[in-house]
């Protein structure tokens, strides 16, 4: 048995229990009342660092949650690795819906359950015992810094500034992030592109109060009604964005990678069943996984105003409101995108209402190149864990700060994930298989390894 596998199965045990320890922390980035919860978990991150062997670890503030900072150097001749990952959780409602308590853990048919189990708490956590792992064999082969956040699920909002303030303290060759998801372990993939996001609310006010629904019903302007309008009209009836300029910046992808990506494992009625609907709709003249992965979109995410209470209530209400999101791809811009959006919306306005429509956060998306010793790295290695060659695949996810990455600190991330679709992150029941934890760590070992020896040959030639 390798080294690796000796010390994880020995350890295994201790691993997931510290996890439990952490997904016990709920920290909902989103909340005001876990504020504390978010220090506690940055703390608890700090020290386990600490204790798997980094030379410093610190906490820093920010005007929202702090970031962790941690690195162990072991020479200037040496490459670094930057690991990025969030300790932030999205908030676990509806919690009725929920087999388990989100934030008490429990391991049930082979899969850890509890929200942040695998987003991102199980898979930042892979890092930190592969850290260890390496560090207490003597087996690391490379200098290895941690950057990991609390807002991550709420838009990244303070990390752009820590970068810029902090760019010679995270100076690295790679960052390294496992925060995405591959197809299977037995249809292993690494993600080669993240979508981008641009994220607004609007809100439509009718009347100056709720009105009488009979009374007045009919004759006044209902901004529930209008706001159904007005979002009715952003998709034609071939699944296209209407907000002129909305496509502007796109960039086509080529037929080569259009074909490529045709030849990608996927079953569609398996996809739908997954999700319990019997039809599938988008853009057209693309196909499911171009619609997810290569083309921009906007959704709704939340949609209110009136009376949402239970029974009936008959009133007219006097306000509206939704959230909308819109998926960009690569040379859309998050802000742009968000004032054509704004710009549209304000001119649907019709008479009797006023509309508001406000930008909330976003980020580029971001394509990972195919031929660098960094991509070569994780392929190999998660081809020596999982005894495939795991295929490129563009998620339409988005994690917008590694965007800000490349601008800020001018360095290339690689999106090494270890969840499945099936984990439901975002939602009740977050999952994230046994098995894919300790693979997961197995392969950031490996990726360590090669990328350490790639980069170093690459610089001596
Ligand atoms: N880890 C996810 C993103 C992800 C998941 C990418 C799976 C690819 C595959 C991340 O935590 C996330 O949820 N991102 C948000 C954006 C953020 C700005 C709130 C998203 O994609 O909605
Ligand atoms: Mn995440
Ligand atoms: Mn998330």
């Amino acid at each position: 048995m390798s080294s690796i596998q000796s010390y994880i199965n020995s350890n295994k045990d201790r691993f997931l229990r510290e996890l439990f320890d952490l997904i016990r922390i709920p920290s909902v980035s989103a909340k005001d009342e876990n504020k504390a919860d978010m220090v506690k978990a940055a703390q608890f991150l700090k020290d386990s660092l600490l204790n798997a062997g980094a030379g410093k670890a610190e906490i820093y503030p920010t005007s929202g949650h702090p970031v962790l900072y941690a690195e162990k150097l072991i020479s200037h001749d040496l490459p670094t690795i930057l690991v990025y990952g969030h300790y932030d959780v999205q908030p676990a409602e509806p919690f009725e819906l929920w087999n388990t308590s989100p934030f008490e853990p429990v391991i049930k048919d082979g899969k850890i359950w509890g929200r942040g189990a695998d987003d991102d708490k199980g898979q930042l956590f892979m890092h930190v015992k592969a850290f260890e792992l390496m560090s207490k064999t003597g087996n690391l082969p490379c200098n290895v810094k941690f950057m990991v956040e609390g807002e991550e699920e709420v838009g990244s909002v303070n990390l752009a500034k820590f970068c810029n303030d902090h760019k010679e303290m995270l100076a690295a060759d790679v960052i390294l992030i496992s925060d995405t998801t591959m197809i299977a372990l037995d249809t292993p993939s690494v993600t080669s592109g993240l979508r981008g996001l641009s994220y607004v609310q609007v809100e439509v006010t009718g009347p100056n109060r709720d009105l009488h629904s009979g009374l007045y019903g009919g004759a006044v302007v209902n901004p529930c009604n209008v706001l159904c309008e007005m979002i009715a009209s952003l998709k034609d009836n071939k699944g296209k964005v209407t907000i002129p300029g909305f496509y502007d910046d796109v960039k086509e992808c080529s037929a080569e990678e259009r074909a490529e990506m045709s030849l990608r494992p996927f079953d569609r009625n398996k996809f739908m069943q997954s999700v319990g609907v019997t039809r599938l709709m988008g853009e057209e003249g693309y196909s499911d996984l171009e619609r997810i992965g290569i083309r921009p979109t906007l959704d709704i995410n939340g949609i209110w105003g009136g009376y949402t209470g239970e029974g009936a209530k008959t009133i007219l209400p006097s306000k509206a409101f939704a959230k909308i999101s819109m998926r960009l791809v690569p040379y859309q811009n998050a802000e742009k995108i968000a004032a054509l959006f704004i710009k549209h919306f304000i001119s649907l306005t019709p008479e009797g209402v006023t509309v508001k429509a406000e930008y909330l956060h976003g980020g580029e998306s971001y394509v990972s190149p195919l031929d660098t010793p960094e991509y070569s790295a994780a392929s190999k290695a998660v081809e020596d864990t999982l005894n495939k060659k795991p295929i490129p695949v563009r998620s339409g996810g988005s994690i917008p700060v590694v965007a800000t990455f490349e601008k800020v600190l001018g360095i290339k991330s690689i999106l090494l994930g270890f969840g499945l679709e099936s984990d439901a992150i975002h939602s009740p029941n977050e999952n994230f298989p046994v098995e894919n934890f300790f693979r997961g760590i197995e392969t950031i070992v490996n990726y360590y390894r090669y990328f350490s020896s790639l980069k170093l040959k690459k610089d001596h030639i």
